[in-house]
């Protein structure tokens, strides 16, 4: 058999699908230096080079996740940041400019999505990214690429905590804080299909939209304690910690079972979860999300069958990402907010 050479098929086969040639410099929302005051701008950058096993990538929309605003803000991943001005962002949707070889199943033309290993090798606030192959999928066909790029990181995040860790399944006991969130809105959804009954925090605006995603009981945090009203829970999946003030953390160990399962999921918001855990009679995990692409593909199956859905807030060109991080820093976003790049 032959295959057509590298950057002339396209995923449908035809030659004139093909995308051109990069060109030496993109556009990219760049961050000057840690912590940089000034916050984000766009400026030109030189367009990425794959290594080996990497694709090139031409963004399309990019999503917005809180770990960004941390690192813009001179927290999260800025200390590993070799080198400024850098592209954030990890999550993407796209179109394949470079492959691998010529047999690689995600050929030149192919729409993806996907996670890049920010700040490795670049972020996806670009018009190019390079990614690793097994960090991608193909784009759901009935998703548009703004709302394929808000589910990498959120939805990988969702799946290793309720599926790879919690073991979601009939009749479990899970309460998911923050369910309206990126992560949560994709947790809640998850953890209802694998026949979990599911309680969320969340504020009264969300409730309905919460029950329609399944949860079967929604506390109003703002109004509530939810160690007064739940107890005896087999995991709570904890995105908020106890940064918020209010002991979220703290408060969720004393409402599970003896042995229940505490995962506590913003790194650095309660350094002495695992002490505190053990002292409560439960057992305890931090949790770093896994950019993996086979993953990323079950996700697709499961949006494109209805399973789960994503749910887009608000769509931000890419001129305007520094107020779309501060958007995102508020801590009140329904699903999730994605930039648009460039036109598909
Ligand atoms: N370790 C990892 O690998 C990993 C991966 C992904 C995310 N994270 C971390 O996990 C956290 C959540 O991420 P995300 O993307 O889901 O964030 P997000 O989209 O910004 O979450 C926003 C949601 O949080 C809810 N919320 C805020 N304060 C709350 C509280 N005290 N109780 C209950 N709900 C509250 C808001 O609900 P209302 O509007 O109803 O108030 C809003 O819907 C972040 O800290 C993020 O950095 C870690």
């Amino acid at each position: 058999m032959r295959f057509r050479p590298l950057r002339s098929a396209s995923s449908s086969g035809s030659i004139e699908d093909a995308p051109p040639p990069p060109p030496p410099v993109m556009r990219a929302a760049v961050l000057d230096a840690p912590g940089a005051g000034g916050g984000l701008h766009v400026a030109d950058l030189p367009v990425p080079r794959p290594v080996l096993g990497e694709l090139l990538v031409r963004v399309v929309a990019a999503g917005v996740n809180p770990i960004d605003a941390k690192t813009r803000a001179g927290a999260g991943v800025s200390s590993q940041i070799p080198a400024f001005p850098v592209a954030l962002g990890y999550d993407f949707s796209g179109i394949v400019v470079t492959s691998p070889y010529e047999a690689h199943p995600l050929q030149p033309g192919a729409e993806v999505f996907g996670m890049v290993p920010f700040p490795r090798s670049g972020g996806s606030y670009a018009d190019y990214v390079i990614v690793p192959s097994q960090s991608v999928a193909r784009k759901p066909a009935s998703l548009s690429h703004v709302e394929a790029a808000g589910v990498p990181l959120a939805a990988l995040t969702a799946w290793g905590l309720v599926v790879e860790t919690a073991h979601a399944h009939e009749g479990q006991r899970m309460l998911i804080h923050a369910g309206a969130g990126g992560v949560g809105h994709f947790a809640v959804q998850l953890a209802a299909y694998f026949g979990a009954h599911v309680t969320v925090t969340g504020s009264a605006g969300n409730t309905a939209w919460l029950r329609g995603l399944g949860a079967a009981a929604v506390i109003d945090y703002t109004t509530a304690r939810f160690d007064e009203i739940v107890s005896n829970m087999d995991v709570v999946i904890d995105l908020v910690g106890n940064v918020a003030g209010d002991d979220t953390g703290t408060r969720s160990l004393h409402v599970l079972r003896p042995g229940g399962l505490y995962v506590n999921v913003p790194s650095g918001s309660w350094p002495g979860y695992a002490a505190a855990a053990a002292e409560a009679g439960v057992r305890a995990t931090s949790y770093e999300v896994i950019p993996d692409g086979d993953v990323l593909a079950t996700l697709a199956r499961l949006l494109e069958s209805g399973a789960i859905q994503v749910y887009v807030d608000a769509v931000h060109p890419l001129a305007d990402a520094e107020a779309a991080l501060r958007g995102v820093e508020l801590g009140h976003t329904r699903g999730k907010v994605v930039l648009r790049v460039s036109e598909g």
